[in-house]
């Protein structure tokens, strides 16, 4: 069976409905918190979270979902104290050495998404060495928003319209927001279905701004380093329960079939 997600755009069609979200987005908060309550420097807490990172992309795996999708680092993270920020890029780099060989092997396409230059010559060379050996991998596609912002994304989008349209390639008339989204860096991967966000904040913090038009939001107060197997049930369980429109009636949408998933593994959600 293929495991090549559908790519619908939410706004222009309605998706086939599943019951197993296909994409699943998620802020890793709480790391500070997790680390301060037990006494720990924060660098403590987000090594703790590689931990839980590890166990979402083995869940994702098992359950057969394709699309996975991290906010590691954001644009605005740079605005953390210098040492958190340099601790926090040495431990990408480690995390990187340590896990792509695995990812690798677990059939895992590896990729990054943001504006990498900022990290430097170092940690942009084992970035793209990454995502060169496992390009063809189709387990599950996980994505890393590192250094990203969903503005910068719709405004770096724009910016390649716009020369399309200087160079006389493109008619301005005729863009529309299809002919947008091949400009996206998540071009030629679904909309998320599921965002989870823990820590207990409840907002989107310019994470994929256009992608989360029709997504279906989680919110935990528990702390990123704690969000185990049983927690991200729990958040598909949520996902599975709710009744998706995509801006039509409940009557039109109890009237269609919804998909059971596709490669159900452990999971009792299906
Ligand atoms: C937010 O918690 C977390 C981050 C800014 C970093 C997330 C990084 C990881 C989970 C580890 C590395 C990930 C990968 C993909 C290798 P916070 O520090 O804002 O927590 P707080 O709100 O409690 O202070």
């Amino acid at each position: 069976m293929s495991k090549s997600p559908r790519i619908v755009s939410t706004t222009s069609a309605v998706p086939a409905l599943s019951t197993l979200p296909q994409h699943v987005a998620v802020i890793m908060d709480g790391n500070g918190r997790w680390a301060k309550g037990r006494g720990l420097p924060r660098i403590a807490g987000h090594r703790k979270g590689v931990e839980a990172v590890r166990e979402l992309v083995t869940a994702c795996g098992e359950l057969g979902i394709p699309c996975l999708t991290l906010f590691a680092f954001s644009s605005e993270n740079w605005r953390r104290p210098e040492t958190e920020v340099r601790l926090l890029l040495e431990l990408f780099l480690m995390a990187l050495d340590k896990e792509v060989k695995k990812l690798h092997t677990s059939k895992v396409r590896f990729r990054v998404i943001g504006d990498i230059e900022r990290f430097g010559p170092k940690l942009g060379a084992r970035i793209q060495a990454a995502e060169e050996l496992t390009r063809d991998n189709q387990n599950l596609t996980l994505t890393i928003a590192a250094n990203y912002g969903g503005r910068w994304d719709v405004a770096q989008a724009c910016k390649q319209l716009a020369r399309e349209a200087a160079a006389g390639q493109l008619d301005p008339e005729s863009i529309t927001a299809e002919s947008l989204e091949p400009h996206l860096s998540m071009a030629g991967i679904p909309e998320p279905d599921l965002f989870i966000r823990t820590g207990g904040e409840q907002r989107i913090s310019n994470f994929l701004l256009w992608q989360l038009a029709y997504t279906e939001l989680y919110f935990t107060p528990v702390l990123w380093p704690e969000f185990n197997r049983s927690q991200f049930d729990q958040a598909l369980a949520s996902f599975a329960s709710r009744q998706r429109r995509f801006g039509q009636t409940g009557d039109q949408i109890e009237g269609q079939e919804v998909e059971q998933p596709a490669r159900a593994g452990k999971g009792s959600h299906a």
